[in-house]
């Protein structure tokens, strides 16, 4: 069993300190070259439906390809300004006297939530490449035809979103960011590991829950036509792909040992942590405005909403992390980290498996809420 400074570098996960000692030292590069380590499998089992859970995703997913170009209304005009008073606030209800804000005008106010924006997006924009490229690695490394078959709709799923969320930064906001440090490095983790099962675990699980919160709770605050209809389409996949994990996952893990399953639950850890630290910490932004980082998030990121945001991110993976039987092997490893990170409490809300085909295209006017415990 390892130590936190082990898994993620840092004895404390909210060492501020070290969570901005991160950098992506790749930042200036056009393209970014990661070992994958893997073998391409085949497989001389064609039979189809050998595993119906996974052949029924891969029929639903067939019938539910969109087309970028064509389903939405591009010739719609983005008021950027109108989107970001939709968005969350970035100006907290408090005094800033005395702080290096306090001198701040509306206008500055408006121009973080432009920016707080445009980096959000490009961040989604870059773990929808992640997620193409993880797809493409599960395409070749797992044993199994039907989710060969699935992984293959889902590589054609991840190039539009790469695609739609290019468009929307291109054409409506106004200004790509580098991918956050703390991105980087988990999706680099992640394609370096030789276990196809660790690809399923850090993107479908993890990375894949975690945007499925995010779009949700993005896709209920903003009244933008085209991004509250972008974001529905991009949902209604990655619910697909978040039940693909779940399915695939179940099965392998049911026969792991301890000694396995505690390689599992360190990763899952170390992503959980990866992601916290990118949401939060917006470094890019505050050094575009030239503030401090850290004066920055200990004076605006640390109110009540911040963390209740923070926690709701959570609310996919840990059910579920559950259902794949991650919380209690070697005597509640992982229950006991997500703990301490503050997101047990999401265990029993329902699992993607159980709520996937609610947010399928045929619902469209109803998008399910991120908040509905099961
Ligand atoms: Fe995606
Ligand atoms: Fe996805």
């Amino acid at each position: 069993m390892s130590s936190t400074e082990e898994i993620i570098g840092r004895a404390d996960v909210n060492d501020l300190d070290a969570i901005l000692a991160i950098e992506n030292p790749h930042i200036h590069e056009t393209i970014h070259a990661v070992r994958d380590n893997a073998e391409a499998i085949f497989t001389w089992d064609y039979e189809k439906g050998a595993r119906p859970a996974l052949a029924k995703l891969y029929e639903k997913s067939k019938g539910a390809m969109w087309n970028a170009e064509t389903d939405l209304d591009w010739s719609q005009d983005v008021d950027q300004e109108e989107l970001a008073k939709t968005g969350l606030q970035n100006k907290p209800d408090r005094d800033l006297e005395g702080t290096p804000f306090e001198i701040w005008t509306d206008k500055q106010w408006v121009d973080l939530d432009i920016q707080m924006q445009n980096w959000a997006l490009s961040q989604f924009m870059h773990g929808e490449q992640g997620a193409l490229i993880c797809t493409a690695k599960i395409v070749e490394t797992v044993p199994w035809i039907d989710a060969k078959y699935y992984a293959a709709t889902q590589v054609m799923d991840e190039a539009r979103h790469v695609e739609v969320f290019a468009k929307y930064l291109d054409d409506k906001l106004s200004g790509h960011y580098p991918m956050n440090a703390h991105l980087g490095l988990l999706l680099d983790d992640i394609i370096n590991d030789s276990r196809w099962d660790m690809t399923y675990l850090g993107m479908q699980i993890m990375v894949e829950g975690l945007a499925l919160a995010a779009f949700g709770f993005l896709h209920q605050l903003t009244n933008e036509p085209l991004l509250k209809q972008m974001l529905r389409y991009v949902m209604s996949d990655e619910a697909r792909h978040v039940a693909f994990g779940v399915l695939s996952l179940k099965e392998y893990y049911s026969e792991l040992s301890d000694a396995e399953m505690m390689e599992r639950q360190e990763f899952a850890f170390e992503a959980a942590v990866r992601m916290r630290d990118r949401m939060l910490f917006q470094k890019e932004v505050w050094e575009h405005f030239g503030v401090d980082p850290k004066t920055a998030i200990e004076l605006l990121r640390t109110t009540p909403e911040a963390d209740m945001f923070k926690q709701m991110l959570f609310s996919k993976i840990v059910p579920n992390c559950k259902k794949l039987g991650l919380l209690d092997p070697n005597d509640g490893w992982l229950r006991k980290r997500f703990q301490e990170i503050g997101v047990i409490q999401f265990e029993d809300w329902i699992n993607t498996d159980d709520e996937y085909e609610q947010f399928s295209l045929e619902n469209m006017t109803d998008a399910p809420k991120v908040a509905a415990a099961s």
